[in-house]
């Protein structure tokens, strides 16, 4: 399933990120802004239970998430839409999984993990703000598989058709949430017209 998440002000957000010249302070405000808006969406059939709260007048049946939620950035742009998704799941646990791209080959290298126990009772949102080739998410989604997760739910802000499709032939039960479906890849494996490096601009790099 892919989801293109059109709101007005997350397309609003979306303008200033494809700005070129706007700068990392206002790109990662904008990408944490994004986050934030695309978060009740991603988390719409999370299950919830009810317990007993006492109001300073009353007792009532008030609702709480079932499961814990892990957020997992795949390092390193994953990291600058991770803060807007804490600001409304604070209690959300962090995984990391860091890959980064060959820019010959395209195919994502692995050069870290870090993923709790608890994945398989918990409901998990794989972020990345890019969806290129598909290769760096549908190998994110590998590792958290074998490493027991069950419910796996991808969000990105930009995601290119031909990523979208590897991906939903990978992991057809992964839904993917995008704040906006590109037109294609360039030859450098570039999303079109996208918002170039995402990482550099986070970062600054
Ligand atoms: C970028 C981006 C994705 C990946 C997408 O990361 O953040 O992780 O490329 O491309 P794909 O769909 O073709 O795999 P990159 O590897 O450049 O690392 P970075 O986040 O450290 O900049
Ligand atoms: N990674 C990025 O940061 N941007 C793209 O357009 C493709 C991969």
């Amino acid at each position: 399933m892919f989801l293109e998440l059109k709101h007005p002000l997350i397309a609003n957000e979306l303008g200033i990120l494809r700005q070129k010249d706007c700068p990392p302070h206002l790109f990662r405000q904008s990408v944490r802004r994004v986050a934030t808006l695309m978060t009740p969406y991603l988390c719409e059939t999370f299950a919830t239970e009810y317990y007993s709260v006492e109001t300073p007048l009353e007792t009532i049946s008030a609702q709480r998430l079932q499961s814990p939620v892990i957020l997992v950035p795949i390092l390193r742009a994953g990291l600058g839409f991770l803060d807007g998704f804490l600001d409304v799941i604070p209690k959300a646990c962090v995984a990391h999984i860091g890959l980064k791209r060959d820019e010959e080959t395209l195919r994502p290298k692995t050069y870290y993990s870090n993923l709790p126990d608890s994945l398989a009772e918990s409901e998990i949102i794989l972020l990345d703000p890019m969806l290129a080739t598909g290769g760096s998410a549908i190998e994110a989604v590998r590792q958290l598989r074998d490493a027991g997760a069950k419910n796996i739910r991808f969000a990105c802000l930009v995601a290119a058709p031909e990523g979208v499709e590897l991906f939903e032939k990978a992991w057809p039960d992964v839904p993917i949430y995008a704040a906006a479906l590109d037109r294609c890849l360039n030859e450098h494996g570039y999303i079109l017209p996208g918002l170039g490096d995402a990482g550099d601009r986070l970062f600054g790099t």
